[in-house]
């Protein structure tokens, strides 16, 4: 049978994404990023590969796309993230309107028409407030694991206020408010409402459209998305493995070339 591959190089990580021939998910992968772009997609890809016992030879054709996109040497086309998602998420979600995908550096708000195709996007790439890496910056400083910063904040009051729209700036405030024993969680939750006021805003100027898809590492986080569930007033399409739907669409597109 043909293959075909995508492949998502982010700030953050990097996912290879098989499909076969009927647009089917064979595989996928994650793995980090780190310092060499190159490196990561050849192990993303790799690592795809051999949970699904494919043959390289059988992937008759693969594309990437990220913010590494240019460092993949064994893709035959590049596209861009913002094509990629709104494509994947069409794919999964046919009902797809508006895509929001929060990733490592940067987030992005897409509006996606007839078949999957991009109307509209707005993007944050300048400022780390508003993306995940905030987030990476106070998991650390608060020393509280990722992957538990949703359930804290789910489970907290939501009293406390950030008030520092910069990420250095909210750093030290969060210093401050552990030094004044606040609770973590409290604080955690007023993180996430920074960021979500931020996304928001994002919502706002591209308008909310059909279905509503979150994508990227950040829909991982519960605490966010229900905040941002609780702006739009309804319920989020989100796959088990949000990460992954860059590299999806880039798959779909690689079955065209
Ligand atoms: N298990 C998890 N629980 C909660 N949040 C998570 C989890 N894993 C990752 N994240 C969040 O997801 C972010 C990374 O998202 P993602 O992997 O989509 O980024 P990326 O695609 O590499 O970055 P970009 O698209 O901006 O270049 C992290 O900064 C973190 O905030
Ligand atoms: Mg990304």
């Amino acid at each position: 049978m043909d293959y075909f591959a995508g492949i998502d190089v982010g700030s953050s990580s990097t996912e290879a994404v098989i499909l076969d021939a009927n647009s089917e998910m064979a595989g996928y992968s994650i793995v980090e990023t780190g310092a060499n772009s190159t490196e990561a997609a050849e192990q993303a890809m790799a690592q795809a590969l051999s949970e699904t016992g494919i043959d390289r030879e059988e992937v008759k054709g693969s594309v990437a796309t990220g913010y590494g996109r240019i460092s993949v040497p064994f893709a035959r086309k590049k596209v861009t993230e913002i094509s990629c998602h709104g494509r994947g998420a069409y794919h999964l979600f046919p009902g797809t309107g508006t895509v929001i995908d929060i990733g490592g550096q940067d987030s992005k708000v897409i509006r996606i028409g007839e078949g999957g195709k991009v109307l509209d996007f707005t993007m944050n790439d300048k400022c780390a407030a508003g993306t995940g890496r905030f987030l990476e910056v106070m998991s650390s400083k608060l020393k509280i694991p990722m992957e538990q910063m949703g359930r804290l904040s789910l489970e907290s009051g939501g009293a406390l206020k950030i008030s520092s729209v910069c990420t250095v700036f909210a750093e030290s405030e969060v210093v401050s408010l552990v030094a004044q024993n606040r609770p973590k969680g409290e604080i955690v939750h007023g993180l996430h409402r920074a960021i979500v006021n931020r996304v928001w805003n994002m919502v706002k100027a591209v308008g909310i459209h059909g279905d509503m898809v979150m994508s990227g590492g950040v829909a991982k986080n519960r605490g966010v998305v229900s905040l941002l569930e609780a702006k739009a007033g309804a319920s989020f399409f989100i796959h088990e493995e949000p990460q992954i739907v860059g590299a999806l669409g880039a798959a779909l597109f690689a079955q065209e070339l």
